[in-house]
């Protein structure tokens, strides 16, 4: 979620104004996705890298997200969402971590939406994160060195129990990846969007899915060897017809 800054400069309002409008495009994403259907929305929210900004900023955030956890966990709740978060979840204030906890075992039977929060998160540290747990588990014969596969390595992600993402968006018009999943991209389809986060809301997201839709996955493979699943496609063109007409 890229861009908020520039989208309060442009205003002449200070970046936390940013911060905040982006909150309202967490919130039309995510209900959007659960009314779609979308099984899994994680959102890169802070990353290992932010905490070097200015402390003002920092905190600022930090206040943003505590008020935003709490004041959205019941509704996700009695919309089926299922909370999770990935990252050095302890590096957060305490306030945080607790209202995380809290959010997290108060939906964790939900059936809707998975959405994971990237906290202080980087795939540089998931990936590090997850060769010092296998280096643990090989020191204590837990495992032998040739049994570490693709598959075994990818249960010691922070991500174990959520499957590769299919889509990554990314707002705000750069084109790189900025420590996001790393190993989990490997076969992610991109979408790059000009607007800036606080503008994103749910007809850009219809418009990054129907775009996702044209797009032929070929994993490697040569495209007679690949179908194409007509998922969902119906649904989102009248979605996005609807959006952009309004
Ligand atoms: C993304 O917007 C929000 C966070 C990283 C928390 P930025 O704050 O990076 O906005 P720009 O890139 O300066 O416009
Ligand atoms: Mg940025």
């Amino acid at each position: 979620m890229d861009g908020n800054g520039r989208w309060a400069k442009e205003r002449g309002l200070p970046r936390i104004a940013g911060h905040r409008e982006g909150v309202e495009s967490v919130r039309d994403t995510v209900e959007a996705c659960g009314q779609l259907g979308v099984q899994f929305l994680t959102l890169y929210a802070f990353s290992t890298e932010n905490w070097r900004r200015p402390t003002d900023e920092v905190s600022l955030l930090m206040r943003l997200l505590m008020r935003a956890i709490r004041d959205e966990t019941d509704k996700l709740h009695s919309n089926n969402v299922r909370m999770k978060s990935i990252g050095e979840i302890f590096r957060l204030p305490k306030e945080i971590q607790e209202e995380l906890h809290d959010g997290i075992e108060k939906t964790k039977n939900n059936t809707g939406l998975t959405l994971t929060l990237a906290l202080s998160y980087s795939g540089r540290w998931d990936i590090t994160h997850a060769v010092q747990a296998i280096a643990d588990d090989v020191k204590r014969g837990f495992l032998s060195s040739n049994e570490i596969s693709e598959e075994r390595f990818a249960h010691y992600l922070s991500t174990n129990d959520i499957p590769d993402p299919d889509l990554l968006i990314r707002t705000g018009g750069d084109m790189r990846v900025s420590n996001f999943l790393l190993w989990q991209i490997a076969y992610a389809e991109f979408f790059v969007s000009k607007f800036y986060w606080p503008q994103f809301r749910r007809a850009e997201l219809y418009k990054a899915i129907s775009d996702f839709q044209q797009r032929e996955r070929r994993f490697g493979m040569v495209s007679e060897q690949v179908q194409r699943k007509p998922t969902m496609q119906k649904n989102i063109h009248s979605l996005l017809h609807r959006a952009l007409g309004r």
